[in-house]
């Protein structure tokens, strides 16, 4: 897959953050919806819904598959979908972008329709390890041939009926876990997967609120979920809350700026999401919740955020799994604390959209921060509450979550900060800028 050209971003201090943001839909329950709608039996109305282009590649491949999928213009999509069992062969290869989410909850529909898919996607996608969705899905009876290293390109042969599998997770990951779960819908039988440590529950809630019988109990071994398969699936109206992995740098941004006192609006806060909230908190954030509600099975609040002096931390472990896509902006959180933070036990981080550990610690660095780089982590050494140096250009990677991490640190920078190529924020938070724009004097 190609990509637009690169789009540079400079960003310095624009004074205090103020306002109301709103955040887009959540991505991880955007994806859920349209695959889930697309395999209901009727026409599903989702609102709501992310429009980035990480979502829109999900809505194409499930297209591609035989699913009707519309939007009308108030936003709401509409999804007709072909019943558990019935994607049909899709005439060409499927492009996923940038998007592991797409690629590895789709490879497990694929793996047990009796279709072949072949799955591409852009250069950061395809660096990114699969052997961990080919394993278990192998397992279930699909036929996965993939790129040297278990990467993209690569091609799922189905099987139907498919074997149902017991699946203990070998790495912390909602993506293998959801995988097998969608394969397990279209395969006779109980499909199992033990989770030792929890991560995000949006498959599991939704399935069950789909009508697939799906069962959650806390064993020994930890989570284990069970879902039976042949399923299925009644069309559901759906109204996505907003995404807390994007209120994440306004949260941050608020955070370090002097003055700054801002409302995120419908910020979803469903507990497997929320280590970032929790690690700012103790770093001594001014984060509150005001208005507590329930939006489609899933917590939500508005969050009010007041600039406050952070202290380093040492970031639990065990906050990891409910944190990982908020490592980048708790990095940048640590650069203006006081003290050092060590953040270790995320590993996962060398195989996201960057390797973020070394992709921030160059960033950081590049803008005078000092930064001790770990295996599974990095220490950072914080201004104080003061400004950091800022004056360089430091690389993205295609990765929306630097970029836009490092938008958030130039909000407090001596000297700009200039983002090789902003381009990837369209993945994940198509109105990023427009929203910055908002909270630093475009609405007041
Ligand atoms: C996601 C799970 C996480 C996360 C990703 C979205 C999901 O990945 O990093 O952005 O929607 O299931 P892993 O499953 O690899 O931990």
């Amino acid at each position: 897959m190609s990509h637009p050209a690169p789009r540079p971003f400079e960003s310095a201090p624009r004074g205090a953050l103020a306002g109301t943001a709103r955040v887009p839909g959540d991505k991880s329950i955007s994806h859920r919806a349209l695959m889930f709608s697309a395999l209901a039996v009727g026409r599903s109305r989702i609102e709501g819904l992310l429009e980035g282009e990480d979502v829109l590649a999900t809505a194409a491949a499930l297209r591609a598959m035989g699913a009707t999928i519309a939007r009308d213009d108030d936003g709401i999509w509409h999804v007709d979908g072909v019943g558990v069992g019935g994607l049909l062969q899709p005439a060409q290869a499927l492009d996923m972008g940038n998007s592991g989410t797409s690629t590895r909850l789709l490879m497990g529909l694929v793996a047990s329709h009796p279709i072949t898919a072949t799955f591409v996607g852009d250069a950061s996608l395809s660096g990114r390890p699969m052997g961990r969705v080919i394993a278990p899905l192998g397992t279930m009876g699909a036929d996965i041939t993939a790129s040297p290293g278990g990467k993209l390109p690569l091609m799922v042969r189905g099987l139907c009926p498919a074997v149902p599998i017991t699946y203990t997770l070998p790495v912390a990951s909602a993506q293998v876990k959801s995988a097998i779960l969608l394969a397990g819908l279209n395969t006779p039988g109980i499909t199992t997967v033990i989770e030792p440590v929890p991560t995000r529950d949006h498959s599991e809630r939704m399935l069950a609120g789909f009508g697939a019988k799906l069962s959650v109990e806390e064993g020994s071994e930890g989570r284990v979920i069970r879902i039976t398969g042949e399923a299925e699936l009644k069309p559901q109206q759906i109204v996505v809350p907003g995404d807390p992995s994007s209120a994440a740098f306004w949260m941050v941004a608020a955070s370090i700026v002097p003055a700054s006192d801002i409302v995120i609006g419908n910020v979803g806060l469903n507990p497997t999401r929320t280590g970032l909230i929790t690690a700012l908190r103790m770093m001594g954030a001014d984060i509150s919740e005001a208005q507590p509600r329930t939006i489609g099975g899933e917590p939500v609040a508005d969050l009010i955020v007041r600039h406050a002096p952070l202290s380093a931390i040492d970031v639990p472990p065990e906050l990891t799994p409910s944190m990982i896509d908020e490592y980048p902006a708790l990095f940048v959180a640590a650069a203006f604390a006081s003290g050092r933070t060590v953040a270790r036990g995320a590993h996962e981080l060398r195989v996201k959209e960057s390797d973020r550990i070394g992709t921030m610690r160059a960033a950081l660095e590049a803008c005078g921060v000092s930064c001790t780089e770990h295996e599974d982590g990095l220490s950072i050494d914080g201004t104080g509450g003061g400004s950091i140096a800022g004056g360089a250009q430091i690389a993205s990677k295609l990765d929306h979550r630097i970029a836009m991490s490092m938008v958030v640190a130039g909000l407090h920078a001596a000297k700009p900060v200039t983002i090789d190529d902003a381009s990837p924020v369209a993945t994940s938070y198509p109105a990023f800028f427009q929203t910055l724009a908002e909270l630093t004097g475009g609405s007041r």
